[in-house]
């Protein structure tokens, strides 16, 4: 199998919002409220959003293989040596097949190159789709952040970082 690591383009767009709709969805699972699932789902998943966000740079890599998106990641700059990874998200059909690594270590050398020195990443609290990897890559659980949803629902992420 031949993965390609590359920049997001406009034809990705429908791809981009399947692979992180389902795989959003499944982070809040029996968590947050269908309601709230299908608002957020809407504002961040929604085309003409993902083409603002392609455009701004927030996503920067998907992984293709055979022209199919495989998984997307996204990410940015939130202080001089600071960067976030803002989404990353693989299609469960191509999950544990070392191609999430390659994402992050994409996203990795870009924002090395843009000063970065840490990383970060907030997870679902319970998140085991996701926590696992994160850990098996060097992130270390700094602490829980608490928000309240626009549906007055507490939704409790763990914030993760790692030197880079
Ligand atoms: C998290 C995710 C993007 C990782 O991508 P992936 O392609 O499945 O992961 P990889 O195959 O590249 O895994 C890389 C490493 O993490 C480990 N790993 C990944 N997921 C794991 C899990 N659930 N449990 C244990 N280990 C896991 C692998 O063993 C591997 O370790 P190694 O390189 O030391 O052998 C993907 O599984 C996914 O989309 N999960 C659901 C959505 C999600 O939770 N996203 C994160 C939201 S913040």
């Amino acid at each position: 199998m031949t993965v390609w690591i590359i920049k997001p383009a406009e034809h990705h767009i429908p791809a981009i919002s399947e692979i992180c709709s389902k795989g959003w969805k499944q982070t809040v699972e029996g968590k947050l409220s269908a309601e709230y699932q299908e608002q957020n789902i809407a504002f961040w998943y929604d085309h003409k959003k993902i083409r603002e966000d392609l455009e701004a740079g927030f996503y920067t890599h998907v992984a293709v293989v055979d022209s199919d998106v495989t998984g997307v990641i996204g990410g940015g700059m939130t202080g001089p040596d600071v960067a976030e990874v803002f989404v990353l998200y693989m299609d469960e059909d191509y999950r544990y097949q070392g191609i999430g690594r390659r994402l992050l270590e994409a996203l990795t050398e870009l924002q090395k190159e843009q000063g970065a020195t840490e990383q970060w990443v907030s997870v679902q609290e319970d998140n085991q789709r996701g926590i696992p990897f994160y850990e098996a890559r060097g992130f270390v659980y700094q602490g829980k952040k608490s928000e309240t949803t626009i549906t007055g629902e507490e939704q409790v992420s763990l914030r993760y970082l790692r030197k880079i």
